[in-house]
């Protein structure tokens, strides 16, 4: 197929995304118009995400969003050729919100509708950004979501482990509200790791002894509430300096657990593939600095690509919705007005 102008909508969880993305096969994909609402202020009082407030903040902010992306990409509606838009895993209410609209907008319009797995959303981002070849490497790490992906095709993949129970975005998150830091807690407690003493506790790596890349984070969450309330129970409190340390300790361990488990995951990819991946990070967690240069490190190891998307198409976005529903759609695949809006869904 010739040139394709998707229109993409995004309200799994607590940001509410349109975006307009342009491509014509064989070059770079165009990002004309990407519009992100954050939706923290309306949640921080009740230390974490209240369903019910994001699916009412969907809804009021979905056509909104809609009409400010095509705006910003200077486009009328006929110049959309397909609507792409989560239809799951995530917070159903939010979900239902943006099926629902973009229901509306492909009745309405004529257009092709096309549901995506937000998943897949993230994990196409580096072809998205940086036009990687499949199959590639993806650790896809997230508020909600931990996992190593082998990516084959647009809606092919093979998961190779993943965590056994929390994700670490949200350990970012519980820590932040546990060391009193702003929501969300990843930006925060990066921040406060940066003038951190990460050896000042011994924390834990779980399963790090363990063999393939399957993690754990909830141990580490209760290691940083137990070293917290040790300093709180001889102080009365903490210090910006106990903060900034617990901060760089808990960073510290889920780096050293995400770069560990990459070389494994990278270990056995190539004990069952000829060529060498390239190495992909997605997601909200991959937006960490010090994460980031720790992978890049891994890969220069290993001789082995590496790439990670600009920060603002790390966390939720609309741009990562529209291509990855170009891909379906490129690959004859799309649906009808039965499309439905799951909560749960594996890649
Ligand atoms: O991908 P995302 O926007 O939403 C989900 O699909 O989960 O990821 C959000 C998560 C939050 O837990 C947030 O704290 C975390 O990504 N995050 C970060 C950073 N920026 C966002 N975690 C660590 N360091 C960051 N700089
Ligand atoms: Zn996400």
């Amino acid at each position: 197929g010739g040139t394709l102008t998707v229109l993409g909508l995004e309200s799994s969880c607590d940001d509410t995304a349109a975006a307009v993305v342009r491509h014509t096969p064989g070059e770079m994909p165009d990002i004309l118009a990407s519009t992100v609402y954050g939706q923290t202020d309306l949640h921080a009082a009740f230390g974490g995400v209240v369903p019910e407030i994001a699916a009412r903040a969907h809804a009021e902010k979905l056509d909104v969003s809609v009409k400010q992306a095509m705006e910003a990409a200077g486009l009328g509606f006929d110049a959309i050729d397909a609507i792409a838009v989560t239809a799951g895993p995530g917070l159903i209410g939010g979900v239902l919100s943006g099926v629902m609209c973009a229901k509306g907008l492909s009745a309405a319009l004529g257009k092709p509708l096309i549901g995506v797995n937000h998943l897949a959303g993230h994990a196409l981002t580096p072809r998205l950004t940086d036009q990687t070849e499949f199959p590639y490497l993806m650790l896809l790490v997230s508020g909600g979501h931990c996992q190593f992906l082998l990516a084959h095709g647009p809606e092919e993949f093979t998961r190779l482990g993943g965590t056994i129970d929390d994700a670490p975005g949200e350990a970012f998150d519980k820590t932040a509200r546990l060391l009193g830091l702003p929501q969300p807690g990843g930006p925060s407690v990066e921040q406060a790791a940066k003038s951190g003493n990460s050896k000042r506790w011994r924390l834990p790596r779980p399963l790090l002894d363990r063999p393939g890349c399957d993690m754990s984070f909830s141990g580490l969450k209760t290691a940083i509430l137990r070293a917290r309330d040790e300093v709180v129970a001889a102080k009365g409190g903490l210090t910006e300096q106990d903060r900034s340390d617990l901060a760089a300790g808990f960073q510290a361990a889920v780096t050293d657990v995400l770069a560990e488990k990459t070389r494994r995951a990278l270990q056995l990819y190539l004990a069952e593939n000829p060529s060498t991946p390239t190495i992909a990070v997605a997601g909200g967690v991959a937006a960490n600095l010090a994460i980031r240069s720790r992978l890049q490190e891994v890969c220069a190891e290993f001789g082995v690509a590496f790439t990670a998307p600009p920060l603002a198409l790390c966390t939720d976005n609309a741009a990562m919705i529209a291509y990855a529903g170009m891909e379906r759609f490129r690959a004859g695949h799309s649906d009808d007005m039965t499309l439905t809006a799951r909560p749960r869904w594996p890649l």
